[in-house]
């Protein structure tokens, strides 16, 4: 959602907190501000665009003074407009807040608010904050107290961290993330590691329910009824600072170009897990998997992967169903939640449900100190290093891996399954790209692609679907190629591109008659199979491998046709329109 960033130390705190955002914009994009006290007074700047233009166009990193907060936004409450952008200021400019998360009864405390002679400069529920600030500060005199009485009053999901004049932060944690990097003689605070990473590796992971305060002298750690906490510091992986695109134009395609190499660390450090979770598998009364987006569809590949390979039976459900599919969940039973941020909302939903119906919750994710990993009784990690491009490639494939462990686990004479030919196939698609880039100069002006995939493919046909939206704004969708001549077969004319997932296993003849039916209504066929056909306009060829590689190979080109066609487009694949990468908010 948005990134939160407050700095308190002996640098200017400006710069410092317009780099900590920048590599934090993976979380909300479309507007960014910094505020920095210097003399006992706030000066704030803000508006519309990525840090980088907005920086460039207001200086954000020129404001005085050695403590600041800063903040990229992804709008819930508010149109994308300068007003809206953070930090907000109290009525009084006195204090200064940036928000992560959403306040519910924000209209409410609005009201009470302007009864009181408030008055509110922006559309946002955020800008309740400063106010309520104000009122209890002007009334407690003391910021201990004011962040007491503030988060009784607050309800939702949030983060916020509050400047006030004197120079003094406040920062609170409900259902949102915060961390506090230490520094020499510097605090940090973040939404993420990534935005003090270069700084420190020294972290504290703040709690659900506690809050900060930093001035000058020390820093402390309280509950919202204002006892003290004895912080526990921990060290982060080093591996976090990897967030470079190097000589890659993107990070998108930096990330598509490392899965050759990611999925050899999928379940890596975290190789007790597997053998655990596997156990749990075998132990299990009713087996879920849940998910959203691409995890989601990861989900439905395990859900295939354990009925075939395991003969274990599974149901995937969509995160965000599972508040609304009552009784889904039985009693007792074991939910793989799969997500690559482990902060996504509507997946710590869903494992909240399962967890009151007393079940097991295996996660696979990348982010090992994620409030999911918290929530579970068994983490896998993805390890595939920070995935900072928006739409998901790299942790996709690891997620794959990983349901490829846990099944060879549980095969009774263990399942050969050559990760090294998986590796090749990938090399060998990668350098297969300018062909691509031909293509997606072919299928930019198109509004229509749907992607047909049948059995295991089918979940890739979805997932492909997904990419290729995302990144080119182009319609597409997943069809189950049994389901063409119940509907979407309608649909086919010239003015359509139709990919035809189609390796050469037990579900090809049926896929190419498939694309048979498509070409006679006149469609343009793009095949991506090991096998060529006439009935293709255009063959992606992947390689001739075991059953298991082809989910794996057939993803690669997709993803590499939607990042070309997105610069065929010339929309930016690292930061889709109206996206975020990681949704902290239902
Ligand atoms: C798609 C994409 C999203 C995420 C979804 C879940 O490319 O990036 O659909 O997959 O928001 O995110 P995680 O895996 O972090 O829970």
């Amino acid at each position: 959602m948005c990134s939160i960033i407050g700095y308190s130390g002996n640098e200017n705190a400006a710069p410092v907190i317009v780099k900590g955002l920048r590599r934090m914009e993976y979380r909300g994009y479309d507007s960014v501000g910094v505020a920095t006290e210097s003399n006992n007074h706030i000066e704030l700047k803000k508006g519309v665009g990525k840090v980088e233009v907005v920086n460039s166009k207001f200086q954000l990193d020129d404001l005085p003074g050695s403590i600041g907060i800063g903040h990229t936004r992804w709008a819930t409450h508010g149109k994308v407009t300068d007003a809206n952008a953070h930090p907000h200021p109290s009525n009084s400019g006195k204090i200064a807040i940036v928000h992560n998360g959403i306040i519910e009864n924000f209209d409410e405390l609005k009201e009470n608010l302007k009864k009181d002679g408030y008055s509110f400069q922006s559309e946002t529920d955020s800008e309740v904050i400063a106010n309520l600030l104000q009122k209890n500060y002007e009334n407690l005199n003391d910021v201990k107290n004011t962040m007491i009485k503030t988060v009784s009053e607050l309800r939702g999901h949030y983060s916020f961290i509050a400047m006030f004049e004197n120079g003094q932060l406040a920062a609170a944690r409900y259902h949102e993330p915060l961390i506090i990097g230490i520094g020499k003689e510097k605090y940090f605070l973040s939404s993420d590691v990534l935005g003090f990473i270069e700084q420190t590796d020294d972290v504290i992971y703040i709690d659900n329910g506690n809050f900060v305060l930093i001035d000058q002298e020390k820093m402390q750690i309280l509950d919202f009824d204002g006892n003290e906490i004895k912080p526990q510091i921990t060290k982060v992986s080093k591996e976090f600072a990897d967030v470079y695109k190097g000589d890659y134009a993107h990070f998108t395609l930096k990330e598509i170009s490392e899965q050759s190499e990611t999925i050899f660390k999928a379940g890596e450090t975290t190789k007790d897990s597997i053998k655990k979770s596997s156990d749990y598998l075998k132990n299990a009364k009713n087996i879920y998997l849940t998910g959203s987006g691409t995890s989601h569809n990861a989900s439905l590949v395990g859900k295939y992967l354990l009925s075939k390979y395991a003969k274990i039976k599974s149901e995937s459900i969509i995160a965000s169903e599972m508040p609304f599919s009552e009784n889904i969940i039985e009693p007792n039973s074991l939910l793989i939640a799969l997500s690559q941020s482990g902060e996504s909302a509507d997946v710590l939903e869903a494992v909240n449900i399962a967890k009151k119906s007393n079940c097991k919750i295996i996660a696979i994710l990348n982010s090992l100190t994620s409030t999911l990993a918290r929530e579970s009784d068994c983490v896998i990690g993805m390890n595939c290093g920070p995935e900072i491009g928006v739409a998901a490639t790299k942790s996709f494939t690891s997620q794959l891996i990983i349901l490829y462990k846990i099944i060879q686990e549980l095969s009774d004479e263990k399942m050969v399954i050559d990760f090294q030919e998986i590796s090749s196939s990938i090399s060998q698609i990668l350098m297969e790209h300018n062909k691509i880039k031909k293509l997606a100069n072919e299928i930019k002006d198109i509004s229509d692609i749907y992607v047909l995939g049948r059995g295991i493919h089918y979940p890739i046909a979805i997932e492909s679907a997904l990419k290729i939206k995302e990144l080119t704004y182009i319609h597409a969708e997943g069809i189950a190629g049994g389901e063409l001549k119940h509907g979407p077969l309608a649909l086919m004319d010239s003015s359509v591109f139709v990919i035809i997932i189609n390796p050469g296993d037990s579900t090809y003849q049926d896929t190419l008659m498939s694309a048979r039916e498509i070409k006679a209504r006149g469609a343009k066929i793009i095949g991506i199979s090991d096998k060529s056909s006439d009935v293709y306009d255009y063959w992606i060829q992947i390689p001739k491998t075991h059953e298991l590689t082809f989910p794996i190979s057939e993803t690669i080109p997709i993803q590499l046709l939607s990042y070309y066609a997105a610069l065929e487009k010339d929309t930016d694949p690292d930061y889709p329109r109206n996206l975020a990468k990681s949704v902290t908010v239902k």
